[in-house]
């Protein structure tokens, strides 16, 4: 396919099949993906480094694709999306959700956002989004002081750098999602080392690992949520909100 770049088609999933993920991008992610979201993914992957602080990184276009289909699925109006990188998946939120639908996108590194916002602003969808410039937790704080806002979204989303335990995240993320909701995590599956010993992971991933296990095993005993996790990129767990 002419418009795929090399980088697009790196396997980054748990899938031990290039040639799979391969034929599974050019036959039905690549084109049905909306020209704007091709365009962001192309910056980004011509950014890396860009900044220093920041690992400018985005969800795999499959990942994305399905993440638009829930998000669709569940007619997700109000989101909140925690770890914003330069926009990918805001984007691909701002296209999936209604009119006048509102995406809570929150991360301490506005200079990647940045790298993207003039795409979402040529297609004409910056109004969906309120970009907060901060780390999540305080800010999550901060909103379920007003009671208001709680049971008010339909959808969160957490795909951050891997620095806080997603216990965290879940325990105010249930107050804000609604009953019937859904709030999805990211990289539970800590590219594959949840099934390693601790001696054969690297040093630094192990914090990460270990927060991955604690959290998984504490979310399939929680009778709040229904889950589901797929081996999708890192892993990809799905929790819905019960009660
Ligand atoms: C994997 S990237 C997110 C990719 C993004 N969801 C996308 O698909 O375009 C992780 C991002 O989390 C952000 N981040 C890091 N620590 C954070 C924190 N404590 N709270 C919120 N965001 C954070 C960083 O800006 C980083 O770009």
């Amino acid at each position: 396919m002419a418009s795929m770049e090399p980088s697009s088609i790196a396997n980054e999933s748990l899938l031990q099949s290039n040639e799979l993920y391969k034929y599974i991008l050019e036959t039905t992610v690549f084109p049905t993906e909306p020209a704007p979201l091709k365009e962001l993914r192309d910056v980004t992957t011509s950014n890396n480094n860009n900044h220093p602080l920041d690992n400018v990184s985005t969800t795999c276009p499959l990942g994305g694709q399905y993440i638009g289909m829930l998000l669709k699925l569940v007619n997700a109006k109000m989101v909140i999306e925690i770890g914003v990188s330069t926009g990918y998946l805001t984007l691909l939120t701002a296209l999936s959700i209604p009119k006048d639908g509102e995406i809570l996108a929150i991360s301490p590194y506005p200079k990647s956002y940045e790298l993207g916002l003039p795409i979402i602003k040529k297609a004409g969808l910056e109004h969906k989004i309120n970009f907060i410039d901060s780390e999540a937790l305080p800010i999550l704080d901060q909103f379920a002081k007003d009671k208001l806002n709680l049971g008010s979204f339909d959808f969160a989303i957490i795909n951050e750098a891997q620095t806080n335990n997603y216990i965290d995240y879940y325990k105010r993320l249930v107050k804000l999602v609604k009953i019937g909701g859904l709030i999805c995590f990211s990289n539970t599956l800590c590219e594959g080392y949840v099934t390693k010993q601790e001696q054969e992971v690297p040093e630094n991933k192990r914090h990460f690992r270990q927060q991955c296990l604690n959290f998984t095993k504490e979310i399939s005993q929680n009778p709040q949520v229904e889950i589901c996790q797929l081996p999708l990129s890192n892993g990809f767990l799905v929790c819905k909100r019960l009660y």
